[in-house]
């Protein structure tokens, strides 16, 4: 498994991959890796032959009251990790080979980022659409995983690279959970044992969501009061519960399939994003 420091290394390792024939996935990350990443890479397997995964823990997509600072690394370990699930190349830059001078050319979504968590983090989506672009141009990818458990993430990232017209299919993998039901993330880790079960909430939320959705429930401020109360009884600090159509975000008053519920909560000091999708067709409903 190679380790690529330089965008100009990284863009020279894909042309020769691309000139023997090869279909190249790119899998970005900021690190800490678990196994939802780790599923990103298996479907990445899946849908090319040479899988790249990124690591940068991207400074522009951070608030300055965020976690940059603090955010989990541990290079070493994820080399490791991505290395027992066969991973050709990881693209490991520093913020200096990214970002060499502060940039003035931004990529900005403005109405997808406008909702949700673009509210309480008004900035955030503008620097993950620039740094995506920026390990698009250096990584040459034909595709790109990302998970559901950032929708909204993907929502965004689809829209751009629609509008922009980059040649590179967006390929999406379903949240990974830990075995207590809460949806496997980074920020996990600075939970207290107290605060991870009282996260637990949000997921056992979610799916008394769907059981209610299942026994005939049509009513999105219902359901979102539902959930609302559980978080709040839990200690949770409900930054958002929303139930709209996954590609507009638009809300939905009236459950139909294909609609997702997504949740905001912070415990602590952690802000933690989980989501359900109802879908006819993998939960049987509405036939
Ligand atoms: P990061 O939080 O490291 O996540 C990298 C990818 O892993 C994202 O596509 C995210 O949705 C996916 N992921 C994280 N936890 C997951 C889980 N439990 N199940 C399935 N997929 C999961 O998202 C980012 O980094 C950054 O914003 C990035 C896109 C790398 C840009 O800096």
């Amino acid at each position: 498994m190679k380790i690529i420091k330089t965008i100009k290394e990284m863009q020279t390792y894909s042309r020769e991959m691309h000139a023997s024939g090869n279909r190249v996935a790119l899998v970005p990350t900021m690190g800490d890796l678990h196994e939802g990443h780790l599923s990103l890479v298996d479907a990445a397997h899946r849908h090319a032959d040479i899988v790249v995964v990124s690591i940068f823990i991207n400074p522009t997509q951070f608030a300055p009251e965020e976690d940059f600072d603090t955010y989990p690394k541990n290079l070493e370990r994820d080399c490791n990790l991505c290395k027992l699930r066969k991973v050709d190349a990881i693209f490991a830059p520093e913020a200096n080979e990214m970002y060499p001078e502060p940039i003035t050319a931004w990529v900005i979504e403005n109405s997808l980022t406008e909702v949700l968590c673009g509210k309480s983090r008004p900035t955030h989506f503008t620097g993950v659409t620039t740094v995506v672009t920026k390990l698009f141009n250096a990584v040459l990818p034909e595709a790109a995983i990302f998970g559901e458990k950032d929708f909204q993430q993907v929502a965004v990232i689809k829209k751009m690279t629609k509008d922009l017209n980059f040649h590179i299919e967006i390929i999406t993998v379903p949240i990974v959970r830990e075995a207590d039901g809460l949806a496997m993330s980074s920020r996990n880790k600075y939970l207290t044992e107290k605060e991870h079960k009282e996260a637990l909430s949000i997921n056992i939320s979610l799916k008394a969501a769907e059981e209610a959705i299942l026994s005939g429930e049509r009513n999105s401020a219902v359901i979102i009061k539902q959930i609302t109360l559980r978080i709040s009884q839990n200690d949770g600090k409900v930054d958002y519960v929303e139930i709209m159509n996954p590609e507009t975000l638009q809300p939905i008053t009236a459950i139909e399939p294909d609609t997702v519920i997504a949740v905001a909560a912070v415990f602590g000091k952690t802000r933690l994003i989980d989501n359900l999708v109802i879908s006819s067709a993998s939960s049987g409903l509405f036939v």
